[in-house]
């Protein structure tokens, strides 16, 4: 077999579902046979590379030549004037991500590293990148499920959805039980986060591995992935990699001939936002309304079914594989001495080049705007970033500075939370932009507790005064105060964390409320 001259790497998302790549991919099909180039030439359908706004994105490898917005009418183009002649087609290219696209390459990927490389729909590929490894040297080398904890605990590695809990910790603390269950949280409804949909979508082998290496942690033998219910193609390809672990025997009892049995099964969320909390989406697969149960007892001892239950992030579990196979002290040479490893993060809003990265914890916000977003769109000034998504804060210019990491951006009141980055310019408005998650909190709170349904109501009519200018300085104090209650007597952390957008708008953007408070006097 001849060695294939060029390979063309075509992302396969939701967006580019939309856009037609199925038709795209077709084509090129097609004109690379009608040319007699299927030999030189091969097509892969891979996940997410990162790239969003672009509909149909295809990257032409060896040459790393990235096209957007690809059509069936630009195949020709590009078998016949790239892949045949050699010249790139210059209209279709989209521009280097970054000015420091150096930094783009140089980057540690630990999450990502199979996502936008391999065909997501094969096992093959999978374990010929590591899948499985992490899971067969456990069984190889007999580590106890205490020893994996232990690593896990060392390598210092913290939950990535959103609260930063170290992992280890939480897995020691699984009340013991006959029967005990793992929860894939797989929910991402923050507004802004699309990093793991990446995960499901691009590398979904290495899930079910992290699944499988906490399950066995923990002593569960079934596992649920409680999945956003609008990500049909993660659901897919998460149905079909389940599917084919279990009959290669990763799945299943007896996995790879060994004591241990493990299964998953997919729950489809029904678009509440609460449902992303982990006892609300417990009641959820439960059946039940999603209502967030009182903490305690917690998860880890009274979880589903009444049993106790490890509920974990994607990106946490995807972490898992590579910390058990290259151990904790490799995990820890990336990122801060309190929160080693990577961050997934979704940049979007007013960069030139939205998309995802995967950089070390504690890289400073700048960086991450500048050389990873490629800087502001259209060379105009940053105004802000909210971080952390609607139950996040906004940074302003003082902040860009700052590591972003779980410990560091507490101590300018903001929270790494999802991994969401929202960068808006100098035309933005902080005060619709507050308004509008106002709103989000109001429509997505469960009314289940009084201080979260009326405060987040309060909270839209005090907003709603200051938006059309009939609002005054007493007002924004009154919001602050409101919100202050709500994070008190909350039931849960839905309603407790309305006051970290409020506040952080209000600390650095102060005068531009006060300005719309006097607008209808003024005018
Ligand atoms: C309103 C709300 C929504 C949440 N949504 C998510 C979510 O979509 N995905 C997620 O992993 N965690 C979400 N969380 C956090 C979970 O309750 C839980 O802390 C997390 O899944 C634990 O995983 P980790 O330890 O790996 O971070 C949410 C929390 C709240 C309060």
């Amino acid at each position: 077999m001849r060695l294939a001259r060029s390979h063309l790497l075509l992302s396969v998302t939701d967006e580019a579902l939309l856009a037609g790549v199925r038709d795209v991919a077709r084509a090129l099909r097609a004109a690379l046979v009608d040319r007699g180039l299927v030999e030189e030439v091969q097509v892969f359908e891979t996940g997410d590379l990162g790239i969003v706004g672009h509909g149909v994105v295809l990257v032409v490898h060896p040459d790393s030549v990235t096209y957007g917005d690809v059509t069936v009418g630009d195949v020709e183009d590009i078998v016949d004037q790239h892949l045949v002649k050699g010249r790139p087609v210059a209209r279709l290219r989209i521009a280097p991500r970054s000015p420091a696209s150096a930094a783009l390459a140089e980057r540690p990927r630990i999450v990502l590293r199979n996502c936008g490389v391999i065909d997501p729909e094969s096992l093959d590929e999978a374990i010929a990148t590591g899948a499985y490894a992490g899971i067969a040297k456990v069984i190889e080398e007999g580590i106890a499920p205490k020893g994996v904890i232990s690593e896990i605990q060392r390598s210092g590695l913290r939950g990535r959805g959103g609260a930063g809990f170290p992992t280890g910790l939480k897995w020691s603390f699984t009340a013991p039980g006959d029967e005990k269950y793992l929860i894939c949280n797989a929910d991402e409804g923050e507004p802004g986060t699309f990093k793991d949909r990446l995960i499901l979508e691009g590398d979904p082998h290495r899930l079910i591995e992290g699944m499988l290496i906490a399950a066995y942690a923990i002593g569960a033998s079934k596992g649920y992935v409680y999945v956003r219910g609008e990500y049909a193609l993660s659901i897919a390809r998460m149905e079909r990699a389940i599917e084919v672990a279990r009959t290669a025997g990763l799945l299943g009892d007896h996995i790879l001939d060994s004591d241990i049995s493990f299964d998953i099964e997919i729950k489809k969320g029904a678009g509440a936002y609460v449902c992303g909390e982990e006892t609300s989406l417990i009641e959820s697969i439960e059946g039940k309304r999603g209502y967030p149960r009182l903490k305690p007892p917690y998860p880890g001892a009274v979880g589903l079914w009444g049993r106790p239950t490890v509920v974990n992030n994607v990106e946490t579990l995807a972490n898992v594989p590579p910390i058990v196979l290259h151990g904790a002290d490799w995990f820890r040479s990336f990122g801060t001495r309190s929160c080693p490893g990577t961050k997934v993060y979704t940049i979007l809003g007013h960069v030139a080049h939205p998309g995802l990265i995967e950089v070390e914890m504690g890289t400073p916000l700048r960086r991450i705007i500048e050389d990873f977003g490629g800087g502001m769109r259209d060379g105009r000034r940053f105004k802000a970033a909210l971080i952390g998504g609607a139950a996040g804060a906004f940074v302003a210019e003082d902040g860009l500075d700052l590591a972003m990491d779980f410990d560091s951006l507490l101590e300018y009141a903001a929270v790494l939370g999802s991994g969401a980055v929202l960068v808006v310019d100098e035309e933005a408005s902080i005060v619709e932009l507050l308004h509008g998650i106002l709103r989000f909190f109001r429509h997505e709170s469960c009314g289940q507790c009084a201080p979260c349904r009326a405060g987040t109501a309060r909270l839209v009519d005090l907003s709603s005064r200051v938006l059309d200018g009939g609002g005054t300085e007493a007002d924004l104090d009154r919001m602050i105060d409101v919100a202050e209650t709500m994070q008190a007597a909350s039931l849960c952390p839905l309603g407790q964390s309305v006051i970290l957008p409020l506040r952080s708008a209000l600390r650095s953007f102060r005068p531009e409320f006060e300005a719309r408070c006097g607008a209808v006097l003024s005018s």
